[in-house]
Formats: structure tokens, C-alpha cells, sequence
């Protein structure tokens, strides 16, 4: 079973073929950072306008690469939701239009589905079950994924996304978008002795997040200083990056105590920050826990994670008798809870909206 997999929820063009024999065949993307970075963040018109550009291309040169060899594929999986309308409806229509024209099933997937399922992608890959932190530009999430496709969200943010808490604080500290990369480059020359920031919600039992006070102490701090110099500037990158690392590691390390699992997997893309990966390895470590995360460029959006969900949920669904939706009509779901995501693959809650 050889599938191709298309990302395009956010800002990144993402394309792979992903072969069930052989493996991840071919990977490719086309970022949009420097299209988005004069103003700050994502604007969704533009993006949807790259996509259509840089599509078709790559996934022609994906085809063509001597690692495909111009072989067919059996299926098109492509990212339905969450994300924006916009660029997912690209995806989605050029994913269809092509399965309709080779004549295989088009495959829906859930963008969280295959952030949690990237780390499949490593040697050695989790075993089922385990505990999934998911953290990117638009979701935090705790996950207890009991089995293959059974999700439960344990805890998730009230406000702001960590990725979003860390672009918001770039961008009131000039440092660029994407945010996560420059801060954590920033905290570097950081000194940890000079700011101290609060670890959201820490004290209450729960497992549930809020970042957006954190930008506020932020500003707040800066707006008090006499001279936002660069040194000041990286002094506050550490205080806030080390503030979000806590926060996560401290409710990763609850949730795998009250769920007795003994697997962590971190991904999404504040799943590349390095203090945090350093942070729950070591404390997993002490747990007896096994910690997983993809590499660097498969916490990011990408198309290889989408092209492995496209091939799990087709084993998913052999296994439970067969059923893929063929090609035809497609949709979008710019909002999609995981824990709207049925068994088949499909939006549970469909039928009632
Ligand atoms: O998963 P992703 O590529 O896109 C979404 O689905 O949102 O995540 C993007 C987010 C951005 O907010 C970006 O600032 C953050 O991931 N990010 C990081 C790092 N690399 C990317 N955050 C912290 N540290 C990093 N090294
Ligand atoms: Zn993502």
C-alpha cells in the first residue's frame, strides 16, 4: 500500500509518500515563513494562494523522484481539519481531483491524528497505549490513546495554544514569526536569575493549560523596563520559555500518573523545542517512562505524518471489515475535536451539524 499524503492546514505546503513495506519514500515541503513573517503571523488569505502555487509541483516532483520512480499510488490522504478553511480546502480539492483522476479512495485525516501519530514514523515506534502530548501553533493537548484511533483528551488549553503563546511573545518582542525558534534561540544568551514568570495553573489538580496571562506578564515586563535591550530582550526569551517548559512537563508528569501509562509522546511543533525535550526526558526517566518524539521536522507540520495517518487509518479499516470512503464529494472541518474522530476515520459529530 503506497500513499501520498498532503498537509496544507496552515502555512506549510507538505507532501510524502509513505509506503507500507518500505517505509516513508519520499518527503518534501515548502514553508511559507518569509511570505508571513513582515506581518507577524499567518495570514490565511495568503496562505491558501501559496498553497495553490507550490501544490501541484511538489507533489509532481514527489512522483517523479528517483526514490518513487514515477510509481502509482494506492491512495490520497490528505489533512480535512482542523486548520484553516482556506488552505485545507486546496489540499482538499487537489487531493480529490487526483484520486478521482487515478482512481483510488481519497482519505480524510484529522491534522491532530497525524501530529500523534508522527513519532510512528522513528525507530523504535511506540507501542500502544501511551500518553500523547500534543503542542502546536494552534492546539496543547493531553491525549490517553488507550489503542489504535481510541482518543480521550485529558486536559487541553482554555486560551491560547503554547505555539500561539510563544509567536504572541516574538512578536511583542520583535523577534520575528515564527516565534518558537527565535525564542528559544533568544533564551539562550539568556540569564536565568533576572525574570521569573508564573507557571499557569499549576496549583489547581487538573490537567487543563492557559498560556494567554503569560504574553500579558510579558508585556507587562517589558513595558516596565527603562531599555528593552538585546540582553534584556533574551533575559525575558528564558523567563517565558522556561514559565511554558515547566508548565507542560509538570501536567505531562500528572497525567502519567494518574493514567499509570507508562509511554510519553511529545509532538507538534513547540514539540521541537530542545529545553523542553531535555526536560521530559530526564523527568521520564526518574518515572520509569518511555518518552518518544518525532525529529525536528516531523514535529512541524509536515506531509510525512499525513501520508503514515492515511496509511494507518487504511490498515484501521481493513482490519474492522473495509469500508474507505471512495472518491467523490469532499469536505473540510476547520474545527475537529480528536475525540470527534469516529473509529472509521470520520467526523463522529458529522451527521448533526
Ligand atoms: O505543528 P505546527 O508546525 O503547526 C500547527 O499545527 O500549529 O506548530 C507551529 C508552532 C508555532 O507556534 C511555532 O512557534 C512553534 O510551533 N514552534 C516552536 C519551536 N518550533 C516551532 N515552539 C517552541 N520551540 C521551538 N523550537
Ligand atoms: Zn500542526
Amino acid at each position: 500500500m503506497r500513499i501520498l499524503g498532503i498537509e496544507t492546514s496552515c502555512d506549510d505546503t507538505g507532501a510524502a509518500i509513505y509506503d507500507g513495506q518500505a517505509g516513508l519514500v519520499v518527503n518534501r515541503l515548502a514553508s511559507q515563513i518569509e511570505l508571513h513573517n513582515e506581518y507577524g503571523g499567518v495570514v490565511p488569505e495568503l496562505a491558501a494562494r501559496d498553497h495553490i502555487r507550490k501544490l501541484l509541483p511538489l507533489i509532481e516532483s514527489l512522483i517523479h523522484d528517483p526514490g518513487n520512480g514515477g510509481r502509482p499510488v494506492d491512495a490520497v490522504a490528505y489533512t480535512a481539519g482542523p486548520g484553516l478553511a482556506g488552505a485545507l480546502l486546496v489540499g482538499a480539492s487537489v487531493a480529490s481531483g487526483l484520486a478521482y483522476a487515478w482512481n483510488v479512495p481519497a482519505l480524510p485525516i484529522h491534522h491532530m491524528e497525524g501530529h500523534l501519530l508522527a513519532p510512528m514514523l522513528e525507530d523504535p515506534a511506540p507501542e500502544f497505549p501511551f500518553i500523547a502530548l500534543l503542542v502546536s501553533g494552534g492546539h496543547t493537548q493531553l491525549v490517553d490513546v488507550e489503542a489504535a484511533g481510541r482518543y480521550r483528551i485529558m486536559g487541553q488549553t482554555r486560551d491560547d495554544a503554547a505555539g500561539e503563546a510563544f509567536d504572541k511573545t516574538a512578536k511583542l518582542l520583535g523577534l520575528g514569526y515564527p516565534g518558537g525558534p527565535a525564542i528559544a534561540a533568544r533564551a539562550l544568551e539568556g540569564r536565568a536569575d533576572r525574570f521569573v514568570f508564573p507557571r499557569p495553573m499549576i496549583r489547581q489538580g487538573g490537567l487543563e493549560f492557559s498560556f494567554s496571562g503569560l504574553k500579558t506578564q510579558v508585556l507587562t515586563t517589558a513595558r516596565e523596563q527603562p531599555r528593552l535591550d538585546s540582553q534584556t530582550v533574551s533575559d525575558i526569551a528564558l523567563a517565558f520559555e522556561l514559565a511554558v517548559v515547566d508548565t507542560l512537563a509538570i501536567k505531562c508528569i500528572r497525567a502519567l500518573k494518574m493514567s499509570g501509562r507508562k509511554r510519553l509522546i511529545v509532538s507538534g511543533g513547540v514539540g521541537a523545542n530542545r529545553r523542553l525535550r531535555d526536560r521530559l526526558r530526564e523527568q521520564c526517566r526518574k518515572l520509569g517512562v518511555e518518552v518518544f518524539y518525532p525529529r525536528l521536522e516531523f514535529c512541524t507540520d509536515n506531509g510525512a505524518m499525513i501520508a503514515y495517518a492515511g496509511y494507518f487509518r487504511w490498515k484501521l479499516d481493513m482490519e474492522n471489515g473495509g469500508c474507505l470512503p471512495s472518491h467523490g464529494g469532499f469536505d473540510v472541518r476547520p474545527r475537529w475535536s480528536l475525540e470527534d474522530l469516529s473509529r472509521d476515520g470520520t467526523d463522529s459529530r458529522a451527521m448533526e451539524d
